[in-house]
């Protein structure tokens, strides 16, 4: 039986809950996919905080970099965040010393993606991400491999647990922000700067990848027009809800005669559709296709479990030998992205 053999940086929310997955599933993993998933080594900040999870098989490594570059790692799997330091320079690292990469990181591959793919090719490596959009909802591979054949017209949706649930939740609790929020980080929703979240910049990171592969264009993540849900009242929740709406931090881009419109921005939508209805941590991405027509992906999209679920695919993936490019196609084969200005004030 061949043996992929993991270096694991950063356990918090997501790295415990791929730890988790690995220990309880040992056996049906194997079996899927014909080769044992071990972990060599495991890296975070404090080597002593108790993480609720037995870690004693494994070596420890204080430094990312040390880890990602260990004889023993097959597959460096970034779970510690951030678009620069550790993250980054970890991943060049295990990039060059020759591994696969796996990642959650959505910030990273929005505004490095493509340097990154880039080093990823040269290297004949690969690096897959199916965690940084939409938690557990396979998009990545929905667009990259079961959409392959479609001309993408529009991909669109929420894409941001944290602002889905602090809208659904201020309607449903009357609660305020700051109560919410600690809700948010209970149920490990929260980036570690949770104004990424409320700002509509992570979820603008995650609609920069999609709009890269939908379109064969280079991560334009500059290029989105960017409103968070900050100035949402209670107030304004409750008119929307008076007229029949609810509010979403909603994301589109779509290939228009101006160009390439990406926007992500709080909009009003019929509180009986499919997207008025999404609660909590849900998530939503519509994909339109000129021979699909229209699909709809619907499921959790932040958390340990959903998250971890993510990362599982990914790695699986690598046990079976599939090796997909970074964007869907050749890094050197994405187009400038040009953007169309569509005036959000
Ligand atoms: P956490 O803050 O819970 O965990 C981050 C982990 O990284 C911690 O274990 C921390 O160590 C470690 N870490 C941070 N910086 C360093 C460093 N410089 N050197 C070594 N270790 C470091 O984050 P999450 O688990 O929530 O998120 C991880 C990644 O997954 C992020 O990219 C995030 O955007 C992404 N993601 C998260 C989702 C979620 O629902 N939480 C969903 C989808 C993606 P220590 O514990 O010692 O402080
Ligand atoms: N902070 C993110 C969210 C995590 O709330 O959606 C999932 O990417």
């Amino acid at each position: 039986t061949r043996t992929l053999r993991l270096g694991i940086a950063g356990l918090g929310t997501v790295g415990v809950g791929v730890v988790k997955i690995i220990r309880r599933q040992a056996a049906l993993l194997e079996a899927r996919t014909g080769a044992r998933i071990e972990i060599s080594a495991v890296s975070a900040r404090d080597a002593n905080k108790d993480r609720g999870v037995n870690l004693s098989g494994y070596a420890w490594e204080t430094d990312p970099v040390a880890l990602a570059t260990r004889d023993d790692v097959d597959v460096f799997v970034e779970l510690m965040g951030g678009s620069e330091g550790a993250a980054k320079d970890a991943t060049e690292a295990a990039l060059a010393a020759g591994k696969d990469v796996v990642t959650a990181n959505k910030a990273l591959l929005a505004i490095h993606g493509q340097a990154l793919a880039d080093q990823a090719e040269a290297a004949d490596r690969v690096i897959r991400y199916e965690a940084a959009v939409a938690g557990g909802i396979p998009v990545i591979k929905s667009l990259t491999e079961g959409l392959a054949g479609n001309e993408i017209t529009r991909v669109m949706g929420v894409m941001n647990g944290t602002c889905n649930y602090i809208l659904t939740n201020m309607e449903a609790k009357g609660l305020g922000y700051n109560a919410l929020f600690d809700e948010c980080a209970e149920l490990g929703y929260l980036e570690a700067d949770p104004n990424l979240d409320v700002g509509g910049i992570d979820a603008a990171h995650k609609l920069a990848i999609l709009s890269s592969i939908a379109f064969g264009t280079k991560p334009n993540f500059d290029g989105i027009e960017i409103e968070g849900i900050q100035r949402i009242t209670l107030e304004d929740i409750h008119q929307a809800a008076d007229m029949g709406y609810r509010i979403k931090l909603l994301g589109v881009a779509q290939r228009t005669a101006r160009g390439l419109e990406q926007r992500m921005q709080p909009c009003l939508v019929p509180a009986t559709s499919p997207l008025g209805q999404l609660e909590g941590g849900t998530n939503m991405v519509v994909i339109e296709g000129d021979a699909v027509d229209q699909i709809v992906l619907r499921g959790p999209g932040a958390g340990e479990g959903p998250t971890a679920s993510a990362v599982l695919g990914d790695i699986c993936d690598l046990a079976r030998g599939l090796r997909i490019p970074t964007f869907g196609q050749p890094a050197a084969m994405l187009e400038e992205a040009k953007p169309a200005q569509t005036g959000l004030p």
